[in-house]
């Protein structure tokens, strides 16, 4: 494949490797003052959709920090807006679905489309992507899982108890199921057009996995994961990061993903001790602690690594990166794997 860094997919495989690689979960985002200024000038879906501006916005932070991988700018909720169902970023208030899925009708103008016509943008910014990259770090693509893409789009916006995605589930259970299949069908065919175009892994990204007791976790999440898993593996690293889903890393660990993200609230003994000790894992610093002064964030760095191991692993965070994280912070969280060195 001829990356100048691999050092990224070698702990994928689980290779032995020098230090660990790193990268951040959202790292194309808010703290940055380059994004910020893109930001004010486009709204959120251009700039999903112009692969001029996505790939731009994807490079930025690699060229400040040199992560040791690269995500394409993008959202999970383009997955539901090909669907045809209609998706608004509201500015400071997040996703919006004016018309949300509550039933049978509903469900029936929602539709499996052909990825390449009603998102061959992604592809585009994909192939701009690996351009400006030259090779240097590999691309990760991504979807959400089909229960956290479920949540938005019977929810219709972001909530801290998504109560009406479980209810729909839980009254509807033929609905939700019929939706997570569509879900899944479109991810399934979009992931596989975004390997096509040329990301080096992808990661499934569940967060509000953990909103499911572990019994419905099996039925409403972990089954269409695992469809997706099926089908992607042989083409390319697939990572699972389910978000307050420690419960689930032993069912995960034999899925045939290749890593497996955790959060903060897991400690990484519980974590190689719940998905069986084999199987590289990633994560998990606490976004916040990325507030602490650039001294603590790098000693609590290499404890991190110590605790995890530097093989099978990848230094992230336990979520994606905070708005008001100081540009200095995220440098020592990035410099701490650089200077890393095994005692
Ligand atoms: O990681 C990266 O740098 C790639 C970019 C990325 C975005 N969204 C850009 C974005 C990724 C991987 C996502 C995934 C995503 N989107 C998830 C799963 C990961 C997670 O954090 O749990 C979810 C749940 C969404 C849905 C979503 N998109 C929400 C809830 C919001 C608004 C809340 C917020 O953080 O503001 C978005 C908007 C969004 N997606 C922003 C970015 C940089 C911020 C808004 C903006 O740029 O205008």
């Amino acid at each position: 494949m001829g990356l100048k860094n691999d050092l990224f997919l070698k702990a994928l495989k689980g290779e032995t490797v020098e230090r660990p690689p790193v990268w951040m979960m959202r790292q194309a985002g808010r703290y940055l003052p380059e994004f910020m200024a893109i930001k004010e000038k486009y709204d959120f879906f251009t700039r999903c959709q112009t692969p001029e501006l996505a790939s731009e916005i994807t490079v930025q932070p690699i060229r400040r920090y040199g992560m040791d991988a690269a995500i394409l700018f993008s959202d999970i909720l383009v997955i539901p807006q090909a669907m045809n169902i209609h998706v608004e970023m509201k500015p400071n208030f997040g996703p919006y679905l004016p018309n949300p899925i509550r039933n049978q009708k509903d469900l029936d103008s929602v539709i499996v489309p052909d990825v390449h016509d009603t998102l061959g943008y992604v592809m585009e910014a994909i192939k701009a992507t690996k351009e400006k990259l030259n090779d240097e770090v590999p691309l990760i693509g991504f979807a959400g899982s089909p229960w956290t893409i479920l949540c938005y789009c019977v929810q219709g916006q972001g909530s801290k108890t998504f109560d009406k995605a479980k209810e729909l589930c839980f009254t509807q259970p033929v609905v939700a199921h019929e939706l997570l299949q569509k879900i899944t069908d479109t991810t399934i065919a979009y992931l596989k057009a975004k390997v096509a175009a040329g990301v080096n892994a992808v990661q499934v990204f569940d967060s509000w996995g953990g909103m499911l007791s572990p019994t419905d976790y099996q039925e409403f999440s972990w089954q269409y994961i695992q469809q997706i898993i099926d089908a992607l593996k042989d083409e390319a690293p697939v990572i699972v990061f389910g978000k307050g889903c420690w419960f689930a890393l032993g069912d995960m660990a034999k899925s045939g993903a290749s890593a497996l993200g955790v959060d903060w609230t897991c400690s990484a003994r519980n974590a190689r001790y719940l998905s069986g000790r084999k199987i590289t894992l990633q994560g998990n610093f606490d976004p916040s602690r990325l507030l602490s002064p650039p001294s603590e964030i790098k000693k609590m760095v290499h404890q991190m690594i110590n605790e995890f191991g530097k093989d099978s692993y990848v230094v992230n965070l336990g979520h994606g990166i905070l708005p008001n994280v100081p540009v200095e912070n995220a440098k020592a969280f990035i410099d701490a794997v650089k200077e890393y060195k095994q005692n």
